[in-house]
């Protein structure tokens, strides 16, 4: 059996992962480690953190694989010195190909696997920023031919999106494209940044917290449609700008301005509802297509595109599918990890009779490591107790979580969380400003699985919902319940449904919460402070309770406040 590890290594969202015996090790991503977030370009602190935690002596690595885009960089090892060694897959096939098995799909046939996110994984483009004629290529080409990386020259792949289907264990690739979908988005959030001051990071969130505002209008919708059609009868995506214009060239500034401006007199919620709602139903359009052709029962989706959870309710909601699936590091930090899986696969070592059932595969400190951190910085510290932490939570206070593995993509599921009392209609407020945000989106519940169908109009796709990745209507009778963690302007909610299996502490905490408050929920936040990457050390977990972030902090085994007098 061999040891796999797979790499990310485009302008964001890099990181590693190890497969070893046909198991998933760890996942770690760069981000977390450099405390830059969607940190791309490199993988050294991920990667020695990973060689450190798994005792690992790179010249015994059996395999190396990534997929483009990858960007030279003289320091990185592998790289540098196993360049030899490393074997690329298709971008989009290592989105696709992660979904599928986390979705434990792959024990079904007719499952679709569409795959969208934001393309330019062409490294020329990536290198210079922008469109490179023939000539220049050529150049290029020439110059770089010696050079170590030279060899990587001809991987290409300039889709931004496929189409699969999964039958009797074999994947097959159906269609490429390249949608301008994912790019359509981040023009719009483009456009909240300088048009109407949207500011802070994830501007995608907040346009699509904003979306839920605004209203239909033909002009807006039309302008977006015209930007970017799905065309049945040629299989492709088209737009009908003017050829100066050409969805090539979207990356680079001197398009697009005219179409912001003739925008710009509409209020900004309507022009996300408007982009919204066309991103929807185009995907509603393309699925349906190859729903009908493929005959397909099951989804998954993969991509950046795809933290959309609006985009994933529609899907779950609107179309004819058993059950749908969105993979949990939906971006290209999952990547690193759907490269090694491809690898592992292909080696016939995958270990399929294992389902995934979580994504705690990050960063871990032991006990004695924690334990004495606590004694060397606190004074005010107590013993792990579910009665000291639900007292807590019932008077309002906002509780850090720092315990066992930290989870591998976008969302903090229990370990790396921020946990409140969902009841109150002032936290929305009162925890954007604790935390220096300013998001649009309302804050998410975890929900104990037990309860979620009395609580979530959620016939199907619950085992999504274990990772965060879709929303579902409130039922009538819950709305003034939990206003904490309800999207005020549609009633909706993106949950993480949580089985005891999952994670036995935060079931028992739930379940205990329950007993005392009849809510079997909380609201959960990732623990991070404005525009830095989730917590990843004990001590980034101290100085976000310094500086108030938080106001007591479960680490590991103990509870600890922070002492000002000392
Ligand atoms: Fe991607």
């Amino acid at each position: 059996m061999s040891t796999i590890i797979g790499f990310s290594l485009g302008v964001h969202d890099a990181g590693v992962s190890l497969i070893q015996g046909g198991e998933i090790k760890a996942a770690y991503s760069e981000e977390r480690f450099s405390n830059h977030k969607n940190k791309g370009h490199i993988i050294n602190k991920s990667l020695d953190m990973l060689i450190k935690d798994f005792k690992l002596d790179l010249d015994t690595v059996d395999h190396f694989v990534t997929s483009t885009p990858l960007l030279p960089n003289e320091e990185n090892i592998i790289l540098k010195k196993y360049h030899n060694k490393i074997q690329f897959y298709p971008h989009q096939y290592c989105h696709g190909l992660g979904a599928l098995i986390f979705s434990g799909f792959h024990a079904k046939n007719n499952v679709m696997v569409l795959t969208l996110d934001g393309g330019d994984h062409n490294i020329y483009n990536l290198l210079y920023g922008e469109y490179i004629d023939k000539k220049v290529l050529n150049w290029l080409n020439d110059t770089m031919k010696d050079h170590w990386w030279g060899k990587f020259k001809n991987i290409h792949n300039a889709s931004d999106g496929s189409i699969s289907v999964y039958n009797s264990g074999n994947l097959e690739l159906i269609k490429e494209f390249n949608s301008n979908l994912g790019k359509l988005y981040f023009f719009g959030a483009t456009m909240m940044i300088y048009y109407y001051n949207v500011t802070g990071t994830n501007v995608e969130g907040k346009l699509m917290g904003l979306a839920a505002q605004g209203k239909y209008n033909e002009h807006i919708y039309r302008t977006f449609r015209n930007m970017c059609l799905f065309n049945k009868d040629t299989e492709s995506f088209e737009d009908q700008l003017p050829n100066e214009c050409k969805t090539d060239n979207w990356n680079h500034g001197r398009i697009l301005d005219s179409i912001m401006l003739s925008l710009f007199q509409h209020s900004k919620e309507d022009v996300a509802y408007n982009l919204q709602k066309y991103v929807e139903d185009t995907c509603v359009n393309l699925i349906q297509f190859y729903q009908e052709k493929y005959k397909c029962k099951y989804i998954c989706l993969s991509g950046g595109f795809f933290t959309n959870v609006k985009v994933n309710q529609v899907i779950n909601e609107r179309m004819d599918f058993d059950e749908v699936f969105v993979m949990p590091a939906m971006n290209d930090e999952g990547i690193a990890l759907g490269a090694a899986l491809s690898k592992c696969v292909e080696l016939g070592e995958y270990n399929f009779d294992k389902p995934i059932d979580n994504v705690y595969l990050g960063k871990e400190y032991s006990s004695d490591n924690i334990r004495r951190f606590v004694k060397t910085r606190f004074m005010n510290y107590h013993p792990f107790s579910y009665q000291h932490i639900i007292n807590e939570l019932k008077n309002g206070k906002v509780v850090g979580i720092f315990r066992g593995r930290a989870e591998f993509g976008p969302r903090a599921l229990g370990n790396r969380s921020i946990l409140v009392d969902p009841s109150d209609k002032d936290t929305f407020t009162r925890l954007n400003a604790k935390l220096h945000r300013n998001d649009i989106m309302s804050f998410a519940p975890v929900i104990m699985s037990e309860y979620v169908d009395q609580i979530l109009d959620c016939k199907k796709s619950k085992h999504t919902a274990e990772y965060m990745t879709i929303c579902y209507n409130v039922k009538q009778e819950w709305i003034n319940k939990i206003p904490a963690v309800i999207n005020k302007f549609d009633n909706t909610c993106r949950p993480q449904i949580l089985r005891r299996e999952t994670n036995e502490w935060l079931h028992t905490l739930l379940s205990k919460y329950n007993d005392l408050t009849g809510l079997p929920l909380l609201l959960n936040t990732s623990f991070n402070g404005h525009c830095y990457p989730i917590i990843n050390s004990p001590l980034q977990a101290w100085e976000a309770l310094r500086d108030k972030l938080v106001d007591v902090l479960v680490l590991d085994n103990y509870i600890v406040y922070y002492d000002y007098r000392k």
